[in-house]
């Protein structure tokens, strides 16, 4: 049942090409050319006439909202606020005209982003879910739903799953800018032939598992991890502090890097392991100056990266090299490596990766 993995969660982490293949599948035509509509649970007109998002999600499906909001304001030009369905449900948003409530769930059942949910049906909002579950209660009670078909997910631990979310923001984000008229075609299908790449290059990034496994050695009886991106890899530093978190009991925090200086820099001494996610991109010379900050602290660094500029490098006391697509689909193939210390930190430190202690597949209590 595991197809000779030891853990669901690496049969699961294995699985990301075929499953992010299988959400693109039937959506994009095959010479690149658009994004088919009907597949994604909401018309052309809605879209086009969409003022306002809300990405609403708990835990890991709370970090695609976030990189939704980076994909859909910068692509489609529309705002978007993000929000954890636990606080939303309770906050009495005054929805706008022309606002499109968007729950992003895995299982379609946790409470919280129902709740949510139900309150946007309430206040007569356009609502679409981002699901995985077919048939599930927010797959049922969304008037759209936008499958993922990640497959059955059975670790805990969130992960293609996760991957083929960000897939999903990423069609929903383009065919908005087609509705919106906001790109040449060519830019238009320049975005699609990305992202009929991605599962090859997901691929690509599962290779770096012996180097990972590498690294894991070197790290597990650390007892604090600091995860550091911008930009649309901020989220994906949350979201890796929070698979080791959850699968290793390691404390880690994810933190946007420009913040670091706001408060975690404190943190740094000796030793102390800070993960750095980065791309040539316009935060690279900042982040660069954060990593000296590190470095002047004797911290460890590690990082994750599609340069390979020397300077960066240097600074680097491990540099995981990961090839790159475009911004939006890097959080995807950055977030892979991740998965995978994670998972071989908590396997060194003899913890229950499938089954972690306290943490439930699926939240349906409040
Ligand atoms: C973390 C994890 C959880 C879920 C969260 C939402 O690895 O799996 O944080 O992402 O409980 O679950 P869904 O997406 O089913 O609503």
């Amino acid at each position: 049942e595991k197809g000779g993995y030891k853990h669901f969660m690496l049969k699961e982490i294995h699985e990301q090409p075929r499953a992010i293949a299988d959400t693109i599948r039937g959506r994009v035509l095959p010479d690149a050319s658009k994004v088919v509509y009907k597949e994604l649970g909401i018309s052309f007109e809605d879209l086009a006439l969409t003022q306002r998002i809300y990405l609403v999600a708990c835990g890991t499906s709370y970090h695609a909202c976030l990189i939704g909001k980076y994909m859909i304001e910068n692509m489609a030009e529309t705002p978007v606020e993000v929000d954890i369905a636990s606080e939303f449900r309770y906050r009495n948003v005054p929805f706008e005209e022309g606002s499109l409530f968007i729950a992003i769930t895995q299982s379609g059942e946790t409470a919280d982003t129902l709740a949510a949910l139900r309150f946007a049906k309430k206040s007569r909002v356009k609502t679409l879910a981002i699901c995985n579950v077919v048939g599930s209660t927010a797959s049922r009670e969304a008037d759209g739903v936008f499958y993922t078909h990640s497959g059955p997910e059975i670790g805990v631990a969130s992960t293609k799953a996760f991957t083929c979310q960000i897939v999903a923001l990423y069609l929903l984000t383009l065919a908005m800018a087609k509705a919106k008229r906001i790109f040449t075609a060519d830019l238009y299908s320049g975005f699609l032939r990305h992202l009929i790449m991605l599962p090859r290059m997901a691929e690509e990034a599962l290779k770096l598992e012996d180097k990972i496994m590498e690294l894991a050695k070197e790290v597990y009886r650390k007892q604090n991890f600091l995860y550091l991106g911008r930009g649309p890899l901020y989220p994906v530093a949350l979201e890796g502090a929070l698979k080791l978190k959850e699968i290793s009991y390691i404390h880690a925090e994810g933190y946007p890097a420009g913040e670091m200086k706001h408060g975690p820099i404190a943190l740094v001494e000796e030793g102390f392991p800070v993960v750095f996610i980065v791309s040539d991109d316009l935060y690279f010379d900042k982040t660069l100056s954060n990593m000296q900050e590190i470095k002047a602290r004797d911290g460890f660094i590690i990082t994750i990266s599609d340069s390979k500029d020397e300077k960066l490098k240097k600074l680097s006391d491990r540099f995981i090299y990961v090839e790159g697509i475009n911004t939006y689909l890097n959080t995807v193939l950055f977030t892979i490596p991740l998965q995978l210390l994670a998972y071989h930190v908590a396997v060194l430190r003899g913890c229950d990766v499938d089954q972690p202690r306290n943490l439930a597949k699926s939240v349906t209590v409040e």
